[in-house]
C-alpha cells in the first residue's frame, strides 16, 4: 500500500485585504480533487467574551498579541506528527471566538494564511514555502472597506477609524517588514495569474509525488 506523503505546509502572508483568501481559495479550486486544507490565523484570535461588544471593538486586532499563535504552532506540530487537530472558529461580527471547533484530519498539503504568520520564528520554521501577496495599499483599503461592511457588520466610519488607528500602523510595524522572510513575493493581489499558476503547479507536482524530496540547489 502507498504510504501518505509527508505533510507540506505553505504559508501565505500579506497585508489586510491583499487577497490572501482569494489566492488560497483559487489554489484550492485549481486542485479540487486534492488532499488540501487551509488554516487561517484569524481563527486563532483570542476570545474576548469577558469584554462588552463596545470594549471588544477597541482592541488592536493587528498586533501579534491579539492572536493565540502558540496554539497555532501546537496545532501545526500535532498535524506534522500525523494527528488530527480541532481548529477554533471565529465570529468577526461578535469580535470573539465561537464555542465550536472544526476537526481537521491530516492533509497532504496545508495552506496557512494570515497577516502576521511570518513574524514569529517558531511559526516560520513550520512552513515549507513562504508566499507574500504584495498588494498596493489603496487597493487593500478598498477591498477591506467592501468586505468589512458587507460581511463583518462594520460601518464606513468604523472601518476608516480602525484602519487609521491600528491597521495601518501595525501593517508598517509588523506586516510589511515580515516580507523579508518570503521565498516568493506575488504582486497585484490574489488573482495574479502567473503566481497562481506557479504555486498551483508546484502543489500539483508535490501531490502527485512527482517531485524530488531533496532539491539540488
Ligand atoms: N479583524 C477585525 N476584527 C476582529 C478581528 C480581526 O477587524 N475582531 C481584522 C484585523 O484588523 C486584521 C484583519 O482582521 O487586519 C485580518 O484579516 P484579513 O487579513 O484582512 O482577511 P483575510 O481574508 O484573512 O485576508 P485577505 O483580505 O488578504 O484575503
Amino acid at each position: 500500500m502507498e504510504s501518505k506523503p509527508k505533510l507540506v505546509v505553505i504559508g501565505i502572508a500579506g497585508g489586510s485585504g491583499s487577497g490572501k483568501s482569494t489566492f488560497a481559495d483559487l489554489v484550492l479550486a485549481n486542485l479540487d480533487d486534492a488532499d488540501l486544507a487551509v488554516i487561517r490565523h484569524d481563527a486563532y484570535y483570542r476570545p474576548l467574551d469577558h469584554l462588552s461588544l463596545a470594549e471588544r471593538k477597541k482592541v488592536n486586532f493587528d498586533h501579534p498579541d491579539s492572536l493565540d499563535t502558540d496554539r497555532l504552532i501546537r496545532d501545526l506540530s500535532t498535524l506534522r506528527s500525523g494527528q488530527a487537530v480541532d481548529i477554533p472558529e471565529y465570529d468577526f461580527n461578535q469580535y470573539t471566538r465561537k464555542s465550536t471547533v472544526q476537526r481537521l484530519e491530516l492533509p497532504s498539503v496545508l495552506i496557512v494564511e494570515g497577516i502576521l504568520i511570518f513574524g514569529e520564528a517558531r511559526l516560520r520554521e513550520l512552513l515549507d514555502m513562504k508566499v507574500f501577496i504584495d498588494t498596493d495599499d489603496d487597493d487593500r483599503l478598498i477591498r477591506r472597506l467592501r468586505r468589512d461592511i458587507s460581511e463583518r457588520g462594520r460601518t464606513l466610519e468604523e472601518v476608516l477609524h480602525q484602519y487609521q488607528t491600528t491597521v495601518k500602523p501595525m501593517h508598517l510595524e509588523f506586516v510589511e517588514p515580515s516580507k523579508r522572510w518570503a521565498d516568493i513575493i506575488i504582486p497585484h493581489g490574489g488573482r495574479n495569474k502567473v503566481g497562481l499558476d506557479l504555486i498551483s503547479r508546484k502543489l500539483h507536482m508535490l501531490l502527485k509525488r512527482d517531485y524530488p524530496e531533496e532539491l539540488h540547489v
